[in-house]
């Protein structure tokens, strides 16, 4: 989709659609008020006479009106203007976007970006206006091929006061359109199903987007290097599994080699069906969602070789699928890691730290400045933090409080949970140096501990994205989440 800016006389701008917004007192936010003014007060007498309300969620299209070009208007409910945040901007984008798809018009002129809003300038309402409307327009069907088809918006014009607006927006809408298309790659392959979606598949998408751009360099690690390099903690997840594990490394380079790369790890377990120790049948499809991990650093990605920022990047994915057989791991095996230390892997179904330790020892060679890794961990950060936030565990105050930040500024939140000294003590094993549980309680952070054992080298922060990744219910499917939280870090930080 397309989208482009301009300023002028919205009265006399020949346009098939004018999006407008209300507020729900019966105010007008000032270019509301103009058309108002220029069609001889039509606009308040529509609204006087209750046809629309104002709140949000609100809308209503009008056929042309005398005084203004425009062939239709679209009123859009914008709740109460001393209320308007960026949140609550973002659901009016996503209702407007909805009704220009129900009532099928692909071209659109808006002035939604003109809004006063509290905590947001032109550039960021431009970003959050492009990356809502692209994540509309998505829809799941590459293994419904008869359904039928999301309507497409395919141009929108952002209607400015000001001139001097055009360079921030157009920034904005930069920006908004790349996460939007990052976070519908990570969709989609979140969505696809885990007899499609392999490791070995996401490898090949990994090494065809490297195929179209330069800045991309992309190495899929089978199992024979893998061994060679002493992961035996990853190998040993899919040891049940006819699939070839894999570790995916991406780099992007937008700066000299000798700037120090900032790296994402992403957990991409295929389908986990938790091994020998087996999970129950209810909702256990849901568990192709877990390489929504490896999903959101591929959005990224993307989005990055978008935008080309002037930085280097590092994407890697910890790839397996985890599943029971005569082969598979048991509980009480004993494995050694590529750091050496030797793991008691009690539960098979806490695999995801599995993958991931390894995954964080290789990336050492790298000498990363920051470390990020993105995993469906725990079922237990559900129960802790709902579909809100995502989990964030970080022995750096300073790292924590950035990665904070950017959630609330992303929109995609994050609520740290502590890695204190006195949790390690869950994990202690009477045969190894590590056991990979660490009981009944807090089993989110014992999780992160267990990643910290494995992250001493370098800055490093953990996000479990267990109830953030996908939404379950009569939207199931895949969110795209934390693609808007990481980009906030790469792109401010
Ligand atoms: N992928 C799951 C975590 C998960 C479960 C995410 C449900 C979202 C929804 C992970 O591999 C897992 O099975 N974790 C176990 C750990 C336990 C065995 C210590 C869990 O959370 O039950
Ligand atoms: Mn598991
Ligand atoms: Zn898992």
């Amino acid at each position: 989709m397309n989208f482009s800016i301009k300023t002028g006389n919205i009265v006399t701008l020949a346009t098939p659609v004018l999006v407008l917004g209300l507020f729900d007192d019966g105010t007008l936010p000032p270019m509301t008020m103009t058309v108002d003014k220029a069609t001889n007060k039509a606009l308040s007498r529509i609204i006087k006479a209750g046809d629309i309300k104002g709140k949000i969620g609100d809308s209503l299209l009008l056929q042309k009106l005398d005084g203004c070009r425009a062939q239709r208007i679209l009123l859009i409910g914008c709740g109460k203007a001393k209320e308007l945040d960026a949140k609550k901007f973002s659901k009016i984008v996503k209702h407007t976007c909805k009704a220009l798809q129900k009532h099928q018009l692909a071209a659109a002129s808006g002035t939604l970006a003109a809004l006063g809003i509290k905590d947001a300038g032109i550039e960021r309402k431009a970003q959050l206006l492009a990356q809502n409307f692209v994540t509309c327009q998505y829809k799941y069907n590459t293994t419904k091929p008869k359904a039928t088809k999301q309507f497409q918006v395919e141009s929108v014009t952002l209607l400015l006061a000001d001139g001097k607006d055009r360079a921030a927006a157009q920034r904005g809408l930069a920006t908004g359109t790349a996460i939007g298309k990052g976070m519908n790659v990570a969709r989609e392959l979140g969505n696809l199903p885990g007899n499609v979606c392999t490791p070995t598949y996401l490898g090949k998408q990994a090494l065809q987007l490297a195929r179209k751009h330069k800045l991309l360099q992309t190495q899929v690690l089978g199992e024979a290097q893998m061994k060679r390099l002493g992961m035996h903690s990853l190998l040993s997840v899919g040891h049940g599994s006819p699939q070839s594990s894999a570790l995916i490394v991406m780099k992007y380079q937008g700066a000299p080699a000798s700037e120090k790369p900032r790296i994402l790890v992403g957990k991409g377990i295929t389908f986990d069906s938790g091994g020998i120790s087996l999970k129950p049948g209810a909702g256990m499809d849901e568990m192709k969602f877990d390489m929504c991990g490896a999903a959101s650093v591929i959005g990224v990605m993307h989005a990055l070789c978008e935008l080309k920022p002037r930085m280097n990047v590092i994407g890697v994915i910890a790839s397996a699928e985890n599943m029971p057989d005569g082969n598979a791991t048991k509980p009480g095996d004993v494995v050694t890691s590529m750091s050496g230390q030797t793991i008691e892997i009690l539960n098979t179904d806490a695999e995801g730290r599995l993958v991931l330790c390894d995954a964080l020892t290789y990336i050492e060679r790298f000498k990363p400045r920051t470390v990020i890794d993105i995993a469906t961990l725990t079922g237990a950060c559900i129960t802790a933090l709902g579909s809100v936030c995502s989990g964030m565990m970080s022995p750096d105050d300073k790292f924590a409080n950035t990665l904070y930040q950017c959630g609330i500024d992303s929109l995609d939140p994050v609520w740290r949970l502590p890695l204190w000294e006195e949790y390690q003590e869950q994990l202690h094993s009477n045969f190894a140096d590590i056991a990979n549980i660490g009981g009944p309680k807090a089993g989110t952070v014992t999780a992160g501990c267990f990643l910290a054992r494995f992250t001493k080298k370098y800055t490093w922060a953990h996000l479990d994205i267990a109830g953030t990744a996908w939404l379950q219910g009569a939207e199931k499917g895949s969110t795209g989440r934390p693609v808007p939280l990481l980009m906030e870090y790469l792109l401010k930080h």
